[in-house]
């Protein structure tokens, strides 16, 4: 089978962690016949310079052909003054809003070897493994009337509104009974339902599509302010938490510093299923920036992004048994003492962007 991968590496250390994904690559056609094709793309300040655009349409083309899209990251202070629907980041709004990304997945893992990096006891975070599902293209970033109005009394109004259809609330329901369906089964909705009408109707529909059609799952409801004073209480007892946009911004950034850093914290964004071919539009990148600050001497950790390859081995081409063994390396280079600068620790041996990746090719 042929397996279309789009790179996009982007700007800043975008390029040197692809760079550590196109070996792993190379590795699984050679070693394991996976078939992958591989095109690359400019994205973000990058594209900027040379196409006039953080995504050419050339590039978006691509982007809707491929099984999978692999995303590095954008920005940078040398396009600081670019005009705002030019700047890299827009790049990236245009990718999730054209192949209409609406599910955002966001995985908390503890990986024991880290576990004493975090700022939790280490009893709280081990063998932590949980998973955050954002609604990503409605809510109150998106509803309809956005404004500042100037009531003329020397006072302003600003409004944002928050707004979920009917069908927006299923899919992305459906999208967390299906992934904790693979995992331990349970799903834990977010909203405030004692406050918002939005999350009133969010609670409803989440218990209908459960009772209609996972009922051999376990939902559980929760508020989501409580909801985020349960995931540094105890995080353990989360599988699957499903919430919306603003709350999923909230929430996923506080899971993601449960497990220490950035350099090691993947994600997917998925899109409706085909009806036909039952493919889902995908794009899976780091949840860091282009980190100017480290760009260029090959220091970076690639380990967020070689797990969000591995993501994409999981839900794009469902090729779990290489998702597993690709988890269990990360883990493995982790447990034998290699770090990159960002998660160095006492005893352990400093290695480079380069020399991580290889580790996890070798095994
Ligand atoms: P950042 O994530 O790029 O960096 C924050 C800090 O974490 C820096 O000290 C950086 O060196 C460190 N860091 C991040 N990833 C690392 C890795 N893989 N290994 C080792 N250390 C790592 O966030 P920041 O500094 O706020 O933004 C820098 C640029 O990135 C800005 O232009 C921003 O707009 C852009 N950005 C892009 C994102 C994307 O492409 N999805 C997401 C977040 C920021
Ligand atoms: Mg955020």
């Amino acid at each position: 089978a042929t397996r279309k991968l789009l790179l996009l590496p982007g700007d800043g250390i975008g390029p040197e962690a692809m760079a550590e994904v196109e070996k792993l690559v190379a590795v699984m056609n050679d070693v394991t016949g996976s078939g992958f094709v591989t095109e690359t793309a400019l994205v973000g300040g990058a594209a900027y310079d040379a196409e006039g655009a953080p995504v050419s349409d050339a590039t978006m083309d691509l982007a809707l052909a491929a099984d999978a899209v692999l995303f590095g990251a954008v920005g940078g202070p040398k396009w600081d003054g670019v005009a705002y629907e030019k700047r890299p980041e827009a790049g990236l709004l245009r990718l999730r809003k054209d192949m209409q990304l609406f599910a955002n997945l966001r995985p908390a893992i503890c990986y024991p070897a880290l576990a004493d990096a975090s700022s939790l006891k280490r009893e709280i975070i081990e063998g932590l493994d949980l998973l955050i599902v954002r609604e990503l293209t409605g809510g109150v970033y998106f509803g309809e009337p956005k404004e500042i109005i100037d009531l003329g009394n020397g006072q302003k109004r600003a409004i944002d509104t928050q707004v979920y259809d009917t069908y927006e609330i299923e899919r992305i329901a459906r999208a967390a009974f299906e992934l904790a369906r693979t995992r331990r089964g349970k799903v834990t909705s977010m909203e405030k339902r004692n406050v918002m009408k939005s999350g009133l109707y969010w609670n409803e529909v989440v218990t209908r599509i459960h009772r209609d059609e996972y009922a051999d799952l376990t939902l559980e409801h929760m508020l989501a302010d409580s909801g985020g004073m349960q995931l540094v209480r105890a995080p353990k007892q989360f599988d699957v938490i499903v919430t919306d946009n603003l709350f999923g911004d909230m929430l996923s950034d506080i899971a993601a510093m449960l497990t220490g850093s950035l350099g090691m914290l993947p994600s997917a964004s998925l899109g409706a299923a085909d009806e036909v071919t039952g493919r889902r539009k995908a794009l899976y990148e780091p949840v860091h920036g282009s980190a100017p600050d480290i760009a260029g001497k090959g220091i970076a950790n690639p380990l967020a992004m070689i797990a969000s390859f591995a993501m994409a081995l999981r839900y794009s081409f469902a090729m779990i048994a290489e998702a597993d063994a690709l988890d269990a390396s990360i883990a493995e280079v982790l447990e034998s003492g290699g770090r990159t600068a960002d998660i160095m620790a006492e005893g352990c041996r400093r290695i480079g962007t380069s020399e991580m990746g290889d580790a996890v090719a070798e095994r």
